[in-house]
Order: C-alpha cells, then sequence, then structure tokens
C-alpha cells in the first residue's frame, strides 16, 4: 500500500514546524501530499513554499484540513496538543477507514518538560476513542524535532510506531522510512504512553544541556524490527 505513486498523504497542521517538514520530506520522496489548515490560502502558500524547496518536481498540494483528509489514504496530524481534539472531530466522518498518525504531543504549557499525560493515558489514545475502532491509529515522530526534518540531512534519531495493528505500524514504518528515518514496531497503542512522555524528557533535556533537537537511537539491535 506505500507505493508513493498511488498514496496520498494530508498532513493536518502541515502549515507548521513539524507538519511542514514531514510534508517535506513524503513530497521528495514522492507521494503525493497535502497540507491542510484551518486557513487555506496558508497551506497552499505552505505548500508553494515546499514545491520550490523540491525544484518544482513535487506534487503537494494546499486545501482546509477537511478537505485534505477527506481527498487522502493517509491521514497524519500535527497540530498543539489543545488542537487535537477539535481538530480530530472535525475531521472525524472523512478518517473512518483510513491509518490516522498522530504526531501530537499531550504538552500542557508552561511546564512542557515535565510529562502531564491526559486521563485516556496518551493523545493517540483519545484520538482512538474519538475517532473509534474503525480508523487504525499510529503515533509516531514525537521524538523528532522539527529541526531535523525540513532539510536533506542524514537524521540519526530513531523514530517508535506504536499503534493499533501490526500492519498499521508496518505501513507507518515505511512512511518513516521513506522520510529518510529509521523507525521501531514499538508495539501497541497503549506504549504510545511512553513515547509521547518521553518528548517532554527530550525538552528538558535539550534546557539543561543547551541542546534544541535532542533525540533517542535504539541500540543493541542488529536488524530493524519491521513485522
Ligand atoms: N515542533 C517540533 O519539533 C515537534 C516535535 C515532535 C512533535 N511535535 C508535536 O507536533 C505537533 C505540532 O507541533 P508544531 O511545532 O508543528 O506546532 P505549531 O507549528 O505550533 O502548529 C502546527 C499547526 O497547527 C495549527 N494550529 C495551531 N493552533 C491551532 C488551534 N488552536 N486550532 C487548530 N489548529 C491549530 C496551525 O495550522 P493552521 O493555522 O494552518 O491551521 C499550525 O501551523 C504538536 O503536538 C507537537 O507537540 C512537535
Amino acid at each position: 500500500m506505500s507505493d508513493p505513486i498511488l498514496l496520498t498523504i494530508a498532513v493536518l497542521g502541515g502549515t507548521g514546524k513539524e507538519g511542514k517538514g514531514l510534508a517535506y520530506r513524503w513530497a521528495r520522496a514522492g507521494y503525493r501530499v497535502l497540507i491542510g489548515s484551518r486557513t487555506p490560502p496558508k497551506a497552499v502558500d505552505a505548500a508553494e513554499e515546499l514545491s520550490m524547496m523540491l525544484g518544482g518536481q513535487s506534487h503537494i498540494v494546499g486545501l482546509g484540513n477537511f478537505e485534505a483528509a477527506e481527498q487522502a489514504d493517509i491521514v497524519v496530524l500535527t497540530v498543539p496538543y489543545s488542537a487535537h481534539r477539535p481538530t480530530l472531530e472535525s475531521v472525524n466522518d472523512v478518517v473512518q477507514g483510513k491509518l490516522l498518525i498522530d504526531v501530537t504531543v499531550p504538552l500542557v504549557p508552561p511546564k512542557v518538560s515535565k510529562v502531564q499525560m491526559p486521563e485516556a493515558g496518551s493523545a493517540t489514545q483519545e484520538a482512538r476513542a474519538i475517532l473509534g475502532k474503525d480508523v487504525e491509529i499510529c503515533a509516531a515522530f514525537q521524538n523528532i524535532s522539527h529541526q531535523h526534518l525540513l532539510g536533506d540531512d542524514n537524521v540519526t534519531c530513531d523514530v517508535l510506531v506504536t499503534g493499533t495493528s501490526k500492519d498499521a505500524r508496518a505501513e507507518t514504518i515505511k512512511l518513516v522510512e521513506a522520510a529518510g528515518l529509521n523507525g521501531w514496531d514499538a508495539g501497541p497503542i497503549e506504549n504510545s504512553v511512553v513515547v509521547e512522555g518521553l518528548t517532554s524528557v527530550l525538552i528538558g533535556i535539550n534546557k539543561k544541556y543547551g541542546s534544541t533537537h535532542a533525540g533517542i537511537t535504539i541500540t543493541g539491535v542488529k536488524k530493524q524490527a519491521t513485522d
């Protein structure tokens, strides 16, 4: 299913830092990418910017979040946690039967370096509760700073992928790899608690040690677990 020629990826909130970087990398890999926004002209501008960066050879279009989700095969959510529920509710009908990749971290300002998980366990589990069982949901990219994404540098950080099924995780790992990153099957959706929480730990490490893009790598395993 992950053939770039056949697949359209919507990035809701793709005008922002993390979403724009992911959109850039998937468009570079040959996927058709739809950037979603609350304000469609903002999405059009972002699409033009990325298209120019890629020499006009890519398929990137800017749309409203709803239209982007409606037209996509795979929907990626990259909005601040405060916008997580309303954005999901607004696209609920058009993501049924699709794969949703949730990048949201449930940060609660101002203490963003303290893990503060929601009652459902994680943002990804909240997404599951909102969208229901007909949507496959994975959590991914929570531990990848946007600073790695909007460019062509090799990224040495790994991506932990948790989600509702083995197939959904495998599909998501293909997109992680298409973005030029190393993905790991990190188990069921319940494990997204750890991955989302880890982001606050990395933010704290950034603050303490004067960095901006701390990440993680898995060591001690020779072969990537993709099944
Ligand atoms: N930045 C990173 O390095 C990073 C790394 C890992 C994970 N994440 C997670 O990824 C998500 C996005 O992060 P980001 O840094 O890309 O965020 P951002 O740039 O602040 O926002 C992303 C987009 O979300 C939309 N948005 C903002 N406020 C909204 C609201 N109240 N309601 C609906 N939409 C709203 C905006 O799009 P429109 O105005 O066009 O609608 C905005 O461009 C967050 O959950 C973050 O924790 C970020």
